[in-house]
């Protein structure tokens, strides 16, 4: 899989040019303790090496195509942190022509890139290496006076693995139903919890020991679970209030699975019923929802799956009486943006807001089978909100499902987390 992509990765690349991707390093913590290593997407994406201080050359000048320079193997360094593949790993298991111990990279980098044109590589990420390819950019130029070939420009090598990151294969498939499929179970068991007088933070454990006892990594990213008018903080993540009763609770989160995110947002009633106004908001984002996914189809593009979600959320919001005039207006002006201040939909896959382009040439561009992407319209009253209606006031509501392109349709992945009212209160009940 990962020797596929690196030939595609190579067909794509202008011949003569050679591209050097550089993985994660360990982020520290606190003084000498780190944060789990996560590799970097793109370069999991074409190695499938998931160790730090890693990186790899890949070469369409004629030289062997791919080299990877990894931390060799040390026993006693393996003895504190674990197994490394080493260079001898590196060869028999990662498919490497050629592998160097990763302290060899600066003094190799010449003679990697002495018959290349151009150099793909992302600058800004290791200020050596950077400073190494300018010195060396500017040694061949002046060579090339001589008639040697010198590297003409470094480029960035994202539009062409982002373009293929953005569709997913069948196994990729595969990985982001079953990281939904732990999603579905962690917010059932918060779901559960969401009682009066139980705090955030007990839910977000709840979900946590979930995603990692089903063999995720963990949340994808920092999980929100915001009571009350906590859920209209878009990114709130102190998770650190107790739940009270006849409030909603916002859960936005998702697992990462095999290396893939999953992004899930519901809104659960505390205490088992969806009640008076929060129950109103909740209809009309669940329609919007709806509305979005009703369009989310080949041809059509995610600012069709975002018109059809703001065109019932606004027409929502007139009728809840925290507009006035018409739902055309409202959007002509934007002053729904009040309620309503983020986009439906972002790519999901390796990253939660995932690698490709939205627009072609300015314009938005068409779905594609393989194509994967969340639709999340919401609703937020913020408390200060003086021009909304005081009962109103303090309740946010978003409805967030991964869809994936199908060749007619769509697939949603996260279909079995319910969100119908019935069936939302009969989960949080545990029937
Ligand atoms: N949880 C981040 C997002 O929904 O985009
Ligand atoms: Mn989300
Ligand atoms: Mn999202």
């Amino acid at each position: 899989m990962f020797a596929a992509r690196r030939r595609r990765f190579l067909d794509a690349m202008e011949p003569g040019s050679v591209a050097l991707l550089l993985g994660a390093r360990l982020a520290t913590r606190s003084n000498d303790t780190h944060f789990p290593f996560r590799q970097d997407s793109d370069f999991h994406y074409l190695t499938g090496f998931d160790h730090p201080n890693a990186a790899a050359v890949l070469r369409k000048d004629g030289g062997p195509a791919y080299t990877l320079f990894v931390e060799a193997r040390d026993p006693d360094a393996e003895t504190w942190t674990g197994y490394r593949p080493g260079v001898e790993g590196a060869l028999a298991d990662y498919g490497a022509d050629e592998a160097f111990p990763h302290s060899e990279l600066l003094g190799k980098l010449p003679g990697l890139l002495e018959r290349s044109r151009r150099v793909h590589h992302v600058l800004g990420r290791d200020a050596r290496v950077d400073a190494k390819l300018v010195e060396l950019a500017d040694l061949a130029r002046m060579r090339s006076r001589a008639g040697i070939a010198a590297p003409e420009a470094i480029v960035d090598p994202r539009a062409l693995l982002h373009e293929m990151r953005l569709y997913k294969d069948a196994d990729e498939l595969d990985v982001m139903r079953r990281a939904a499929e732990v999603t579905r179970e962690a917010h059932e068991a918060a779901a559960r919890m969401a009682r009066e007088g139980v705090y955030e933070y007990e839910l977000a454990a709840a979900l946590d020991f979930t995603f990692r006892r089903r063999g995720g990594a963990g949340p994808a990213y920092e999980s929100i679970v915001g009571g009350g008018a906590n859920a209209t903080v878009l990114h709130y993540v102190a998770n650190d209030q107790p739940l009270r009763d006849g409030t909603l609770v916002l859960i936005d989160a998702g697992a990462e699975y095999a290396g893939y995110a999953s992004d899930v947002t519901r809104c659960y009633p505390v205490g088992g019923r969806f009640t008076g106004a929060a129950r109103e908001v909740y209809e009309v984002v669940l329609a919007a929802q709806e509305a979005a996914l009703e369009v989310s189809r080949p041809g059509n593009t995610l600012d069709d799956v975002h018109e059809a979600a703001l065109r019932t959320l606004v027409e929502g919001m007139v009728a809840l009486g925290l507009l006035t005039g018409s739902a055309d207006e409202a959007i002509q002006s934007g002053s729904y943006k009040t309620f309503y201040m983020h986009r439906t939909s972002h790519w999901l896959g390796l990253d939660v807001h995932d690698a490709g382009v939205y627009a072609i040439d300015g314009k938005p561009r068409p779905l594609e089978p393989g194509m994967v992407f969340t639709v999340e319209p919401g609703l937020y009253v913020p408390l200060r909100e003086e021009k909304a209606p005081a009962h109103l006031r303090g309740i946010g509501v978003r409805i967030e499902d991964d869809v994936a392109v199908t060749d007619d349709g769509h697939e949603n992945l996260t279909a079995s987390i319910p969100k119908r009212v019935d069936d939302v209160e009969a989960w949080c009940r545990g029937a």
